[in-house]
């Protein structure tokens, strides 16, 4: 277990325990953080849990596998950091992690 801190556009944070084994999307969802859909739940089918990672963390968690990583291309306002929080599973080596909700996502149109 260890703590995802999730910075949201309007500046808010929230700090979640993660459970080993659970992904950053799964807490994200249970504990109501804003801009995180996760439409197809976990299958990287969707790119609706797209976050930033914190450029300190960013080496730890590292980079997407290439089916991820073409996922991201759909995603909004891509960065070096983005990665999909369904794939980011929560270790001890983890504990502590930040990562940043893209302003876009989660907006109606
Ligand atoms: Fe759909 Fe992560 S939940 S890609």
């Amino acid at each position: 277990m260890g703590t995802v801190t999730y910075r949201v556009a309007d500046g808010t944070e929230q700090v979640i325990e993660v459970m080993d084994g659970s992904s950053v999307m799964e807490a994200a969802v249970q504990n109501g953080v804003p801009g995180i859909d996760a439409d197809c739940w976990g299958a990287c089918a969707c790119a609706t849990c797209h976050v930033y990672v914190d450029e300190n963390w960013y080496d730890k968690v590292g980079k997407p596998e290439s089916m991820e990583d073409a996922m991201l291309e759909m995603a909004c306002e891509r960065r070096p950091t983005s990665r999909l929080s369904c794939q980011i599973k929560m270790t001890e080596y983890l504990d502590g992690l930040v990562v940043e909700i893209p302003e876009q996502q989660g907006v109606e149109y």
